[in-house]
């Protein structure tokens, strides 16, 4: 593997090698014996994505290169494709990114040398939140096919909605949208419910943030929640055994009962540790994959899998 961009490039065997190689880092932590330089060129703002990046990285003992755009020579009129090479030049292995472009990386793959992972693409793709999010109904079920799985919400503007709904597809599981009028994409061929629909047949519910800055104008609908949100009555009908599942940052009381953040069927939390090690687990592969971890930790990585 060259760049992790998309789920697209991703067969199911290269999924469940992930999720497998996640686990085991959980396990046991591998770090590497050797001076591999990575950065962090975050475009957008980011919690989750961003730490958990670092700590992965710094699990594996990478060097940190942190980068923050407010204050690089991007306010000096440098260009997406120039900071990339800039970092390249003076030693990065390893680019991590996140822009506001559906397709930044476009730009930056035919002239770059180093591996490159997409930290989150405007509304294109999130791969490495698909990816924490694959591992966490793995874990729960241990399966895919046949599974119903809901992902409800602003789909249009939702780069995890378009990672998801197509790894899902790939792996066997049924998946549904639900959406607000407004909220649907019609580029997306898959099936849609109610959400009073959704809560009786589906195992994982999947609610998205409302994504305000990728719209023209500032949505409001106060009773958001009571039609296409998932409440406290709502959940009371859900199957059994039935997660739920959102990538954060939550709207709380807009997608969300608060109350239900922390329930026992919610897997929120749960995402963001799993996202540590689903890092982990991308760029070993990705920094094996170009050779540029040394022979003693390529040796250890057999060990898991990779
Ligand atoms: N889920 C997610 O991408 O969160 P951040 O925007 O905080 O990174």
């Amino acid at each position: 593997m060259r760049n992790f961009i998309s789920v697209n490039q991703l067969n199911a065997k290269d999924i469940f090698l992930i999720i497998e190689t996640a686990e085991r880092f959980r396990q046991k932590e591998a770090p590497i014996n050797k001076q591999v330089f990575v950065a962090n060129l975050f475009f957008e703002p980011s919690t989750r994505t961003k730490m958990s990046f670092i700590v992965a990285q710094r699990k594996l003992g990478l060097e940190v290169l942190d980068f923050h755009s407010e204050s690089s020579s991007v306010l000096k009129g440098e260009t997406l494709y120039d900071t990339a090479k800039t970092f390249e030049s003076i030693g990065a292995n390893l680019l991590v990114m996140r822009h506001e472009d559906d397709t930044w990386y476009d730009e930056l793959i035919p002239g770059l040398q180093v591996p490159i992972i997409n930290a989150g693409a405007g509304k294109g793709e999130h791969p490495t939140q698909c990816m924490l999010d694959l591992t966490t109904i793995y874990q729960e079920y241990g399966y895919f096919t046949g599974l119903n799985v809901v992902i409800v919400g602003d789909i249009r503007h939702s780069r995890v909605a378009r990672s998801n709904a197509y790894a899902l597809k790939k792996l066997g599981a049924n998946v549904y949208l639900s959406a607000a009028p407004g909220f649907e994409d019609p580029t997306m061929d898959f099936p849609y419910l109610t959400m009073d629909e959704a809560v009786e047949t589906c195992d994982v519910i999947m609610l998205l943030r409302i994504q305000h800055e990728r719209h023209e104008a500032r949505y409001e609908d106060v009773s958001y929640i009571e039609t296409y949100g998932l409440t406290k009555e709502r959940e009371k009908r859900m199957k059994e055994h039935a997660i739920i599942l959102h990538p954060a940052p939550i709207n709380r009381g807009v997608e969300i009962d608060t109350s239900l953040v922390e329930c026992n069927r919610s897997r929120i939390f749960k995402q963001m540790e799993n996202g540590v090690y689903v890092r982990m687990a991308i760029i070993s592969k990705l920094l094996n994959d170009w050779g540029i971890i040394n022979d003693s930790f390529e040796k250890h990585t057999k060990t898991y899998a990779i």
